[in-house]
């Protein structure tokens, strides 16, 4: 691993809610999935086809058929503007001076990879919904990118593109604000397996017949110059509700990011290891009969599970990891 400092964290998060000022018009919803081969979680946009979502991704793409008519989006028009407001990591194709016909560079969250492509104009079809049932069938226009298909290495067999969800103006969520006229706001429920839902525009949502979601906590999202991701800002890392103990500026403003396409939060090793030794110390002095296995990978603290505590319905009794964040 280089020992850059890289952002610390990618978390995958079960609900997020991310919000900017109210309107007036229905919330937009798509239904979310997991691909079982990959762990992506996908979203049919397009023609009902998969889409790979990505929060950090500032772009939609998919691949187009060879007949399909490039926008002539000129180098000055805003949308050319927008397509090339973040440069893709690693991406040397990104940032040539745009000649005459407008460049996106979309990207493969996956591999890095990442191509020069055309933009074309789309249009996305959902159902409207009140939080409980879909209301009406809405076409959304947008402008998505046309990747070439090596760009689809790694993403899941019945996967056409990645889907965006960062804060930028081609992404998602500005897309259906724009074309919906529905509030800059997202709402992301992310399955086990296939019961997901991502409603641009706002709530409520309806988990359970009587229960809206409305008891969230809520912490501020941070961005950072250059990066279309969303940040968090973590003070610190608890395990068993003790503090562990980490380097000084270990989790500074803008460590930690949070991400849709790692499996695992992956952490720095400069983070990793105090807080793999203190949960299994925690272990052990709860549970003094744990028995510890051989790694199995990408893992390497390991136990026999007939010697830990549980399962209960919501999991392991195991000493619970937290982040703490801005404001407790
Ligand atoms: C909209 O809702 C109807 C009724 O539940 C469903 O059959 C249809 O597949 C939905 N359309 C989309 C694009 O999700
Ligand atoms: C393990 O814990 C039990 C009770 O929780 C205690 O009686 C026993 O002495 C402990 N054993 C060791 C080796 O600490």
């Amino acid at each position: 691993m280089p020992r850059r400092r890289k952002p610390l964290l990618l978390l995958g998060v079960s609900v997020l809610a991310l919000a900017w000022p109210a309107s007036c018009a229905d919330p937009v919803l798509f239904p979310v999935a997991k691909d079982a081969a990959t762990s992506l979680y996908t979203i049919p946009v397009r023609d009902g086809a998969n889409h790979v979502i990505d929060l950090a991704g500032p772009l939609l793409w998919s691949t187009c058929a060879s007949d399909h008519l490039p926008a002539k989006f000129s180098c000055g028009d805003p949308v050319c503007k927008l397509a090339n407001a973040y440069r893709p990591p690693g991406c040397r194709e990104a940032g040539q001076p745009c000649k005459q016909q407008c460049k996106a560079y979309p990207y493969n969250p996956i591999t890095g990879q990442c191509a020069a492509a055309s933009l074309i104009h789309t249009r996305l079809v959902a159902n409207t919904t009140d939080g409980k049932n879909p209301l009406r069938q809405v076409s959304v226009r947008a402008v998505a990118a046309c990747a070439p298909r090596k760009l689809l290495a790694s993403l899941p067999r019945d996967a056409a593109g990645v889907a965006g969800l960062a804060a930028s103006g081609l992404a998602l969520p500005a897309q259906v604000a724009a074309s919906q006229r529905v509030a800059s706001k997202f709402m992301l429920c992310l399955p086990r397996r296939d019961e997901g839902v991502a409603i641009f525009g706002g709530g409520p949502l309806f988990l359970l017949p009587e229960s809206a979601i409305g008891d969230f906590t809520y912490t501020t999202l941070l961005s950072k110059r250059g990066s279309s991701s969303y940040y968090l800002p973590v003070k610190a890392i608890a395990v068993g509700k003790a503090r562990v103990p980490l380097p000084r500026d270990a989790l500074a403003t803008g460590g930690v990011v949070l991400g849709t396409t790692a499996p695992y939060t992956a952490l720095r090793a400069d983070v990793y290891r105090p807080l793999v030794d203190a949960f299994g110390k925690a272990l052990t002095r709860e549970w003094n009969n744990t028995r510890r296995v051989a790694a199995v990978a990408p893992f390497e603290l390991c136990y026999d599970s007939k010697t830990l505590p549980g399962p209960t319905r919501i999991g392991w009794l195991v000493p619970d990891i937290d982040l703490v964040l801005e404001g407790g």
